[in-house]
């Protein structure tokens, strides 16, 4: 299956996670280039769009989409992404490093919705979606600290134990 990685990251987060499953799956990867993200406009809900991107999707059986969530939102650059190219993705898989756990999913914030949004817009081509929330890198005590899921940064030294069990299951299940 020839998988193409595309992602977006604001705090490197998503981009720890996208180039570690492109090395995992040795699959190409490409970074969305918004046009005229900054905080203000995502906060105002305000979407120009992406820089168009290098690969031609047509080219690959899934497209793995890889992006944070912010304000509970399936955000403008990753949802420009499949708005734009949906006649050209054959399946696609939505992996997001989000501040979010499993038990918060359904809250006002909770990745749950970006799922449901994305399920709505690709129907049948998405083929599933996974998170692996950043308090999977924290203690028990700090877990449900909001201060320090924001604070967190994917790295080698975090990316240990719960999360990384997450990933290898993800890439398991991507073979
Ligand atoms: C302004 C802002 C809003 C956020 N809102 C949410 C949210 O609604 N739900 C969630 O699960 N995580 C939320 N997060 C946490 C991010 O999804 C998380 O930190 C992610 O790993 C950042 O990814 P990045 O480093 O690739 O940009 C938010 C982060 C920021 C900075």
């Amino acid at each position: 299956m020839k998988n193409l990685i595309v992602y977006f990251s604001k705090s490197g987060n998503n981009k720890f996670l996208a180039d570690k499953l492109a090395s995992a799956l040795d699959a190409p990867i490409e970074v969305l280039y918004p046009k005229g993200f900054n905080m203000l406009f995502f906060l105002l809900n305000l979407n120009f769009g992406i820089k168009p991107i290098q690969n031609k999707l047509h080219d690959f059986d899934r497209i793995i989409l890889v992006g944070p969530v912010m304000m509970g939102r399936f955000i403008p650059p990753l949802k420009a992404f499949v708005t734009k190219y949906k006649s050209e993705i054959k399946q696609l898989v939505f992996v997001t490093c989000c501040g979010s756990g499993d038990e918060v999913k359904m809250e006002k914030f909770g990745h749950g919705h970006v799922f449901n949004d994305l399920e709505t817009l690709l129907g049948n081509k998405l083929e599933f979606s996974e998170a692996l929330p950043v308090g999977l890198t924290l203690s028990p005590e700090q877990k449900s600290n909001s201060d320090a899921i924001m604070k967190v940064r994917l790295d080698e030294a975090n990316f240990s134990g719960a999360i990384a069990q997450r990933f290898d299951n993800l890439v398991a299940r991507l073979i």
